[in-house]
């Protein structure tokens, strides 16, 4: 590539795939912009149409002409850059470079039902974001299952088998969300070694906000004693991995670091004459601080929703939707209620699918996975993923036990659980899988404090 004489590279691969690779990372963008600007190029045509790289160009260099053409030989139409600049440029430099890789090409979707389906490299994402601060808070209040048979027709045994639960913690009467979360976004920061002033957003992952208006997160800043952006996320016990896909999307791309937060009070929300849904769920708040780290691997994530069955675990009442009056107060309906069979049998396919999708898309086997924990909402449904991914159980985090299931608190709190436990090693490849309300899933991979793992073999 060339930014002084004006000739067609045939070849020029060498220039070219890094171009190109960079633009189908989309986080590479930045590096392909730097790159760009390196190289000085004063003209670019891009073999079209999509015209991604050009476009790119464009926006990075000032003065640069870019044009997309169909074909190679087309001449490309140069008007701007002399009339702009002033200067008789000559012949302009023509740099010709491939819009497809290995068979992959960049077209963007026309939206007119005629595009193929996108293909798998759209989600090969993986960011240079690392979780450098873990966090989590307990309410004090012990519930055990032996102090839940005392008022509801229920056994330790029921609950044990059933679920692997033993006990829960509680919040106390004047205690809320942002009460727990600000706990553990406290503890996440000083893990973290940074200051609340380090950090540049909060995300509160919530199905059980203090309020319907405002929102936790805002609460949980000024408590922290910051103004910084700071918003809701509700995607049930997959909301903390939202949460991680959003987080770190916004530290690769310039926002400095986050501070992410599941933070739950199901206790408040729960029918505690309700047997079928009292004994699972638990309060409580986990946190992580994402930073910026060029070594660090997060991602792929899998996302995924399905909203057609909502009743399937779900407050009815309480929403837009209907609205709490004497009506629903006497019906209840304002409490949590699940149909747990058909989310039993949807938790296991979806989190074992999502799993599955990031494994593949980051090429990696069961065995290359050092840690898996998944959303602890009942260890059976723990167990069975584990063995349809063939996964060694012995990998799997458990702390359903202890908290039962704190929804979008869950995984941010057996993350913490974990890595006290001595369990996870710089450079350990961590699988996470969750799966909620909505019905919501996620999966994501992501290296565990890679940059220690750096330290200590150099
Ligand atoms: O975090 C979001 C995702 N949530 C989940 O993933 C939860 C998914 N669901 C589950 O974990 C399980 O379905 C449950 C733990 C909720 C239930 O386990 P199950 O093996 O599916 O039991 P079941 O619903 O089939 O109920 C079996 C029996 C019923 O009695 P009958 O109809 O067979 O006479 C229930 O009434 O157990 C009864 N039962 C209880 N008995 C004692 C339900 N709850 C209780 C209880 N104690 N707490």
């Amino acid at each position: 590539m060339s930014g002084t004489t004006a000739r067609t590279i045939d070849g020029g691969r060498d220039t070219a795939d890094p171009l190109v690779s960079g633009i189908l990372a989309p986080v590479r963008c930045y590096e392909v912009q730097l790159r760009l600007a390196e190289l000085g190029i004063t003209h670019l045509v891009e073999v079209g149409p999509a015209g991604h790289l050009a476009g790119l160009a464009r926006r990075t260099v000032p003065d640069l002409e870019a044009r997309t053409v169909a074909q190679p030989d087309d001449p490309p139409a140069w008007s701007r850059s002399t009339a702009r600049s002033g200067h008789d440029l000559g012949p302009p430099p023509v740099t010709v470079v491939r819009r497809e890789t290995d068979g992959r090409t960049l077209a963007p979707p026309t939206g007119d039902g005629s595009d193929p389906p996108p293909p798998a490299w759209c989600r090969v994402m993986t960011l240079p974001v690392a979780i450098a601060g873990l966090g989590a808070h307990l309410p004090a209040r012990v519930v055990t299952n032996g102090d839940l048979a005392e008022v509801l027709d229920t056994s330790d045994e029921w609950i044990r088998s059933r679920t692997g639960i033993r006990e829960r913690h509680y919040v106390a009467a004047d205690e809320a969300t942002s009460d727990l979360a600000a706990h553990a976004g406290k503890a996440a920061l000083a893990d973290a070694g940074l200051g609340v002033e380090d950090i540049s957003a909060i995300i509160v992952a919530t199905t059980t906000p203090d309020h319907t208006v405002p929102g936790t997160a805002p609460l949980v800043a000024a408590r922290l004693g910051t103004e910084v952006a700071a918003f809701d996320l509700n995607a049930a016990c997959s909301g903390f991995l939202y949460g991680l896909r959003v987080g770190s999307a916004m530290v690769a791309t310039g926002e400095g670091p986050v501070l992410v937060i599941g933070a739950e009070t199901l206790s408040r929300i729960v029918d505690h004459n309700d047997r079928s849904v009292a004994v699972l769920f638990g309060d409580g708040a986990g946190a992580a601080v994402l930073v910026p780290d060029a070594g660090a691997s997060m991602g792929p994530f899998e996302l995924g929703a399905d909203g057609v069955e909502p009743s399937m675990l779900w407050t009815c009442a309480g929403g837009s939707r209907t609205p709490v009056d004497d009506a629903v107060l006497e019906a209840g309906t304002h409490f949590l209620t699940m149909r747990g069979g058909d989310v039993y049998r949807n938790a296991v396919s979806r989190m074992t699918q999502a799993a599955r999708g990031v494994l593949e898309r980051a090429q990696l086997g069961v065995d290359d996975i050092d840690l898996f924990v998944g959303h602890q909402a009942n260890v059976r449904i723990l167990d069975a993923v584990v063995a349809r991914l063939g996964l060694d159980p012995a990998r799997s985090h458990v702390t359903v036990d202890r908290h039962g299931n704190t929804s979008a608190a869950s995984i941010p709190m057996a993350l913490t659980d974990a890595r006290d436990a001595g369990r996870l090693s710089p450079g350990d490849t961590v699988l996470l899988a969750a799966f909620g309300a909505g019905l919501t899933w996620a999966a994501c991979v992501l290296t565990w404090n890679p940059t220690a793992a750096a330290g200590e073999g150099g």
